[in-house]
């Protein structure tokens, strides 16, 4: 199938070049893989595509977590001229499948057995009225704190198993003169943080209830403000410049040693491993304190735009080379992520890749595997951008807990 789909596109680039008629067997990718860690993951991609002969058009639109990214491609669609794959997260693939917009992959899923490898959990967001409409690519999970450890080292502290500890952490590098927390204020990145503090807080099945159900007597709940009162914490632990900060700046701070953690998904690894560090023994991953025992996920895939037909050979390639185990296996290494299949050995992923894929697997079977809210996986765009501007609004302190929590409540009611 690959060497077919691969011949087809290679001869259309052949033709293309020779009637002067640019790359019309191109794959024009939109994304936002646009940090250095995400650029190297995008790079095995590329790779693996050109190396089938298959070109790529590339329609990078920076800004972490796909806001921006989602902007364009709604201009896109609109003007009738749609890129041929898509990165989209979660709901977002539900929503555009619902509106007709992306094409059937049945036929490269049914080749590539994709039925009996890619988890129940990615194929609920790849699959729309029981078809395939995205390749999953990767599963992140977002739950996590990324800390320097010579910082750690030099303060004499101990991995943080509880809120508690986590605040004693945070005041000690605090008083040390350093940043506690590398953090980018922007409304996503204040989301991925707010994820990990109420399934702490309150655990999963509030975060059930309130992020996945809206269960509005929940949203509104004692429990939400003592959520909001852990964020007002946090917020006395980020530095003055945080407004606005790229997350992978953020990371960089970490890096650097110019702050002690950073709590964000685990693509943030792949910004140590760009920079050459190395797990456990320059930098240490952890779960956020009290949430050891869940994982909040959210996983990329690739949608394919119908463009008005059937899917083109390119674009068939584009979904076959995601899922090949051989690509997934080298990309997720880079990415940070662990591969979308189960049928692929994580055994030479490095220690917090192993820890990831591990602490999947026991969420999955406990129950205590949810989709994150802040990355699209747990409520659809409408109501997580309604929740994004309580919380901005919270943490940037124009409301205080007790009317974010009351805000959150008619946020969700707006979006119903
Ligand atoms: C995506 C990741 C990406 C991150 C930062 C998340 O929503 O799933 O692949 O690296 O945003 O941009």
């Amino acid at each position: 199938m690959r060497v077919i789909f691969g011949r087809t596109a290679g001869a259309l680039t052949a033709l293309a070049l020779s009637t002067g008629v640019a790359a019309a067997a191109d794959v024009e990718v939109l994304h936002w893989w646009t940090s250095g860690g995400e650029a190297s993951a995008l790079n095995v991609l590329k790779e693996d595509l050109e190396g089938q002969g298959i070109g790529w058009q590339d329609m990078p639109v920076a800004g972490g977590g796909g806001t921006q990214a989602m902007t364009v491609l709604r201009a896109r669609v609109t003007a009738g001229n749609p890129p041929s794959a898509v990165q989209l997260l979660g709901f977002d693939i539900t929503d555009w499948a619902r509106e007709g917009a992306l094409a059937n992959l049945d036929a490269v899923a049914t080749e590539g057995g994709w039925d009996a490898v890619v988890p129940e959990a990615l194929q609920a967001f790849s699959k729309y009225d029981g078809h395939w409409v995205a390749a999953p690519v990767n599963i992140h999970s977002t739950n996590w704190v990324w800390a320097n450890k010579a910082t750690l080292d030099e303060l004499g502290i101990a991995v943080p198993t509880t809120w508690d500890e986590l605040v004693a952490a945070m005041q000690k590098v605090k008083d040390s003169g350093k940043v506690a927390v590398g953090h980018g204020g922007q409304p996503w990145q204040d989301a991925t943080i707010f994820d990990a503090v109420l399934m702490s807080t309150a655990g999963p099945e509030f975060y059930k209830q309130t992020m996945i159900d809206l269960d509005t007597e929940a949203l509104g709940s004692e429990q939400m403000v003592e959520v909001f009162d852990r964020m007002t914490v946090i917020r006395g632990f980020v530095d003055d410049n945080f407004s606005g900060r790229d997350w992978n700046l953020a990371s960089a701070m970490v890096i650097n040693g110019d702050a002690a953690f950073q709590f964000m998904g685990d693509w943030a690894k792949g910004e140590f491993l760009n920079a050459g560090k190395v797990p456990d023994q320059d930098f240490l991953c952890f779960r956020f304190p009290g949430t050891q025992e869940q994982v909040t996920f959210n996983t990329d895939q690739f949608a394919v735009f119908a463009q008005g037909g059937e899917v083109k050979p390119e674009q068939a390639a584009l979904a076959e080379a995601i899922m090949s185990p051989e690509f997934q296996q080298a990309f997720n290494k880079v990415k940070g992520s662990v591969p979308a299949r189960t049928d692929v050995s994580v055994e030479d992923f490095d220690a917090c890749g192993q820890k990831a894929y591990e602490e999947l697997k026991a969420a999955a079977s406990s129950g205590n595997l949810m989709g994150s809210m802040a990355h699209g996986h747990a409520n659809p765009a409408a109501v997580k951008n309604a929740m994004y501007d309580v919380i901005t609004a919270h943490f940037n302190g124009e409301y205080d807990s007790a009317t974010a929590a009351e805000e959150m409540v008619s946020a969700v009611e707006l979006t119903q």
